[in-house]
């Protein structure tokens, strides 16, 4: 109830009356004031006045579960979502979920971590109530090897959410940094658990920069914020759903089509590197090219000085511009 009765008062600009929502749910008056107290208690400051009734003048700044239903509109992801103020990793955590049979579209918010992943065994940065720190879970029914794809999914959504709920435009660096006047806002680290030919679950990990007004020294040049580009706060529970609603709609045509041939332009509309000299970084060998775009399986096509094309595959490689990040 407590969720209903945040909504009604998010979706009215004045004042809603205690009748009206005793009305609307069917429940008593002394049953609605008991939940206006709770609220204010969780921070919600809400006006009430009478012959007019309840204002939402202000709520906290939370990415739990009350925070951010209001906006979703999704039928798969998200239905289920579990809200921490401090874990080690929703990536972990998710993973335990995965084996503990938990559903599909499972998503889990905590407002900070205390062992946050990054790529390439890197940690990720995670103070408390600033920025987003997601992982949805999912079973999808796809050949492991197009696992890797559902992360390009999940930098296209970001983008869009972030253009969506702020106006910034950002850029998706290949394979899933999202990238605002060069600095990385964005990273996404994507795992899996799978045997040959079946993928038990992959879980997505989203950690957005929203609010942070620092970094240190180490990574200051090529880290940034959407407060800190955007010059101005980001409230984060509508930043959330926006990405998961958009990963929705994206996810369901990668999965009906197997590949992400219906999502390439999009994605290549904000591909960064697109049309620019990128250094492809191997274990193995280095080299040089111009960026091309992508395939229907997510591989960057590098266009070689002899005009053949190389296809490169994530994860097995880091791209850098030839003079930096991006
Ligand atoms: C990268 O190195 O670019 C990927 C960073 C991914 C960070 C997110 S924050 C939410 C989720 N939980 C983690 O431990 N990592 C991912």
């Amino acid at each position: 109830m407590q969720e209903k009765i945040v909504k009604m008062l998010q979706s009215e600009e004045g004042y809603l009356s205690g009748q009206e929502i005793c009305d609307r749910l069917g429940v008593s008056r002394t049953a609605v004031w008991k939940v206006i107290k709770k609220l204010r208690e969780e921070g919600y400051e809400i006006e009430a006045v009478s012959n007019k009734g309840y204002h939402l003048v202000n709520q906290p700044d939370r990415i739990n579960q009350m925070a951010v239903r209001p906006y979703l509109n999704t039928t798969q992801i998200a239905r289920d979502i579990l809200y921490f103020d401090e874990i080690d990793s929703t990536n972990t955590y998710a993973k335990q979920l995965g084996e503990e049979g938990a559903k599909d579209g499972t998503l889990v918010i905590a407002e900070c971590q205390n062992a946050g992943k990054g790529r390439r065994g890197r940690t990720w940065v995670s103070p408390k109530g600033k920025d987003i720190y997601m992982t949805m879970l999912l079973r999808p029914q796809i050949q492991p090897e197009h696992a890797s794809s559902v992360t390009l999914v999940a930098a296209l959504s970001v983008a869009k959410a972030i253009r969506e709920v702020t106006g910034l435009e950002s850029g998706i660096k290949w394979p899933n940094d999202i990238v605002i006047h060069g600095k990385k806002v964005c990273g996404i680290l994507t795992e899996m658990s799978s045997e040959f030919g079946c993928i038990h679950y992959v879980v997505v990990g989203i950690g957005i920069n929203v609010n942070i007004d620092q970094f240190d020294d180490g990574i200051k040049n090529t880290a940034s914020s959407l407060y800190l580009e955007g010059g101005q706060p980001v409230e984060r529970a509508p930043l959330v759903a926006s990405v998961i609603n958009h990963f929705e709609k994206d996810y369901q045509v990668f999965c009906k089509e197997q590949s992400l041939s219906g999502l390439k332009a999009e994605y290549d509309s904000l591909l960064i590197n697109h049309g620019k000299d990128v250094k492809i970084i191997g274990i193995q060998e280095e080299y040089a090219g111009v960026a091309r775009g992508i395939d229907e399986t997510g591989r960057l096509l590098v266009e070689m000085e002899d005009g053949s094309l190389r296809k490169v595959v994530s994860g097995e490689v880091s791209v850098r511009g030839l003079y930096g990040y991006v």
